[in-house]
């Protein structure tokens, strides 16, 4: 019982880029900001407000919100790789436009490192277009002298019936942080 409060005890810690933004695990109270923001964050994919409170409230350990004034403005998704326990698999990141650039999408995505000790592999998508977010990789993969690989994964033809760009599946590892 002690253990299961533990693990689920939210912690909390201040941004480097911004001393006001509040890196924390999501929870319920902030699944429909994260709806909302992916909402006005193309080129995401926005699902349904059902999806963030299942991932707000059953992977909020491998999730990771920034909140600034109670308001949601970066949200990392992510999940343990079935396969590969220690590697986070990220779904969707997403920075308020007017909070991008400030290298608040690694501070998330570190933020959940620390929290896992066991994760020391990331896995990604991303399209081939997607120059922000292929650039947030790389400063990861840079900053702590790892290794990257890229392979597609889902196919635009074959996969999404040409309804989708392909996304490319990034591979980051490993990083001791
Ligand atoms: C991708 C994204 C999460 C990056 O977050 P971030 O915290 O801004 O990341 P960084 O600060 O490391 O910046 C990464 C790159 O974004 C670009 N960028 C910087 N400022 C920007 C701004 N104000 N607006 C748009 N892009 C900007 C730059 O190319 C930057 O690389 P550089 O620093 O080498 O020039 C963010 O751009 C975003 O939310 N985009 C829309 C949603 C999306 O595409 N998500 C990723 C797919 S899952």
């Amino acid at each position: 019982m002690l253990e299961y409060a533990l693990n689920n005890m939210a912690i909390a810690v201040y941004s480097k880029a911004n001393k006001s933004i509040k890196i924390t695990q999501p929870s319920k109270k902030y699944a429909l900001g994260i709806h909302g923001l992916i909402k006005k964050s193309p080129p995401l994919d926005l699902n349904s407000s059902y999806l963030y409170l299942l991932q707000s409230f059953y992977f909020s350990n491998t999730c990771a919100v920034a909140i600034l004034n109670e308001k949601v403005i970066g949200f990392v998704s992510g999940f343990i790789n079935p396969k590969k326990q220690n590697s986070l698999f990220v779904w969707q990141v997403v920075i308020d436009e007017k909070f991008r650039g400030l290298g608040l999408g690694v501070e998330l995505i570190e933020f959940i490192l620390k929290k896992n000790r066991s994760l020391d592999h990331i896995e990604t998508t991303v399209t081939k277009e997607n120059h922000a977010s292929r650039k947030m990789f790389r400063k990861i993969y840079e900053k702590y002298e790892s290794n990257i690989s890229e392979q597609v994964l889902f196919e635009k033809t074959k996969d999404f019936m040409g309804q989708h760009e392909s996304e490319f599946l990034i591979k980051i590892g490993p990083i001791i942080i």
